[in-house]
C-alpha cells in the first residue's frame, strides 16, 4: 500500500458563518502540527441550501459514508420555519450516540476558575429529543413531549465513557440523573450503570443528582473527572462545563458512533455577528481538530497542535480580541503554528 493510501480520508465541511474562515486557519495548523490527512470537501447547511437546494445534499452524506470521519464547521439552522437542523439529523443518520465534550482549564484564558479538566459524555440520540411530541387535544391546550431511555442506548453510552476513561487513564465516572423523582427512566439509566460499572473495577463509579451536580459543578468544578448522562442533562451540562473554562470559544466537541465513525464539530455556532471579518476565534476548532487526530491515531500531531495553541493562549500579546487579545484568526493562527516550535 502507497503512504498517501494509508492517510486518513476525512469529509471536510467548512460551515457557514465564520465556518470557512476558521476551517481554513485549522487546516494550515493541523499540516503545520505535522497531521497528515487527505480532506474531502463536501456542504451542507445554509450554504449547501443555496447552492444546491438541500442543506444536507446526498453527496455530502454519501462522503461521510465512504470516509466514516467528518469535521464540521458551524451550520447555521433557521429558527421557527425552514429546514431542521443539519446537526441533528447527522447524528441520527450516523447514529453517533456518543458526545463527547471534555472542559480543560487552559492558562492564560480569562475564566474563573483554575484546574478544571472535565470530560463530559452526552448520550445523543434519546431522551426528550427523541421527538415524540404532540398537543393532547384539538385545542392545543396542552402539549406532552416524551422522554425514551433504553437500556440498550443506556448500555452502550455508558459503556463508551467507561472505555473512554481506560483509554485515557481517567480515574472516575460519575453517572448524572433524576432518580429520584423520573424513577422509571432514569432508574433504568442508573441501574444500567451499576451494572457496567461492575465490569470496570478499575475505574471508580458514582452517582448525583443533576440538581445537585450543577451546584457542585459551579462550587467545586475540579472534583469531577468523567460524567455520564442522558441527552437532555448533557446538553445544559456541557455548556455549563464550557463556562468554568472560558466559554464557547475553546470548547470542542465530537459526535462519536460505533465502526469508528465520528463527526467532530466546535460547540460554537456561525457567529453572524462577526462572519468574513477575519476575527473570530479558531481555538474550538483546532482543539476540535486535535480530537481527530487522536482518532485517526495521530497523537503526536494532535500533541503538537495542542502545545502551540495552549503557548499562543498564554501570551496576552498573541490572543483573539474575544480573549481579550487583539489579533484576528490569520495572526492567531501564525502565533500558534510559531508556539509549536
Ligand atoms: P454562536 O455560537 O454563533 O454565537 C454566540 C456569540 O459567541 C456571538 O456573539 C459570537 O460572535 C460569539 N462567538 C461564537 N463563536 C466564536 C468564535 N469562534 N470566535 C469569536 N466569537 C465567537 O451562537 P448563536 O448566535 O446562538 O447562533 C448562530 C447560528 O449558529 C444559528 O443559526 C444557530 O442555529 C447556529 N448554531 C450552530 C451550531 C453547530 O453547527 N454546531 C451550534 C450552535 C449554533
Amino acid at each position: 500500500m502507497s503512504e498517501s493510501m494509508k492517510r486518513p480520508q476525512v469529509t471536510l465541511i467548512e460551515g457557514d458563518g465564520i465556518g470557512p474562515e476558521i476551517t481554513a486557519a485549522t487546516l494550515e495548523a493541523v499540516a503545520a502540527a505535522g497531521g497528515a490527512i487527505d480532506w474531502h470537501p463536501a456542504t451542507a447547511g445554509m450554504a449547501a441550501a443555496e447552492r444546491h437546494g438541500d442543506p444536507l445534499p446526498a453527496a455530502t452524506v454519501e462522503s461521510i459514508k465512504q470516509h466514516k470521519v467528518a469535521l464540521k464547521g458551524p451550520l447555521g439552522t433557521p429558527i421557527g420555519a425552514g429546514f431542521r437542523s443539519v446537526n441533528v439529523a447527522l447524528r441520527q443518520q450516523f447514529d453517533l450516540y456518543a458526545n463527547v465534550r471534555p472542559a480543560v482549564t487552559i492558562p492564560g484564558v480569562p475564566s474563573r476558575y483554575t484546574g478544571v479538566d472535565i470530560v463530559m459524555i452526552r448520550e445523543n440520540t434519546e431522551d426528550l429529543y427523541a421527538g415524540i411530541e404532540h398537543y393532547v387535544d384539538p385545542r392545543r391546550s396542552a402539549a406532552e413531549s416524551i422522554a425514551i431511555i433504553t437500556r440498550y442506548g443506556s448500555e452502550r453510552i455508558i459503556e463508551y465513557a467507561f472505555q473512554y476513561a481506560r483509554r485515557h487513564g481517567r480515574k472516575r465516572v460519575t453517572l448524572v440523573h433524576k432518580a429520584n423523582i423520573l424513577k422509571l427512566s432514569n432508574g433504568l439509566f442508573l441501574d444500567t450503570g451499576r451494572e457496567v460499572a461492575k465490569r470496570y473495577p478499575d475505574i471508580a463509579f458514582d452517582d448525583m443528582i443533576v440538581d445537585a451536580t450543577a451546584m457542585k459543578l459551579v462550587i467545586t468544578p475540579e472534583r469531577f473527572d468523567m460524567i455520564v448522562t442522558m441527552n437532555l442533562f448533557g446538553d445544559i451540562l456541557s455548556d455549563l462545563i464550557a463556562g468554568l473554562v472560558g466559554g464557547l470559544g475553546v470548547a470542542p466537541g465530537a459526535n462519536i458512533g460505533d465502526g469508528g465513525c465520528a463527526i467532530f464539530e466546535a460547540v460554537h455556532g456561525t457567529a453572524p455577528d462577526i462572519a468574513g471579518r477575519g476575527v473570530a476565534n479558531p481555538t474550538a476548532m483546532m482543539l476540535t481538530a486535535a480530537m481527530l487526530l487522536d482518532h485517526v491515531e495521530q497523537g503526536a500531531a494532535a500533541s503538537r497542535l495542542r502545545r502551540g495553541l495552549h503557548a499562543a493562549l498564554a501570551n496576552a500579546e498573541t490572543r483573539t480580541g474575544d480573549l481579550g487579545g487583539k489579533l484576528g484568526t490569520a495572526d492567531f493562527t501564525k502565533a500558534v503554528i510559531a508556539a509549536m516550535a
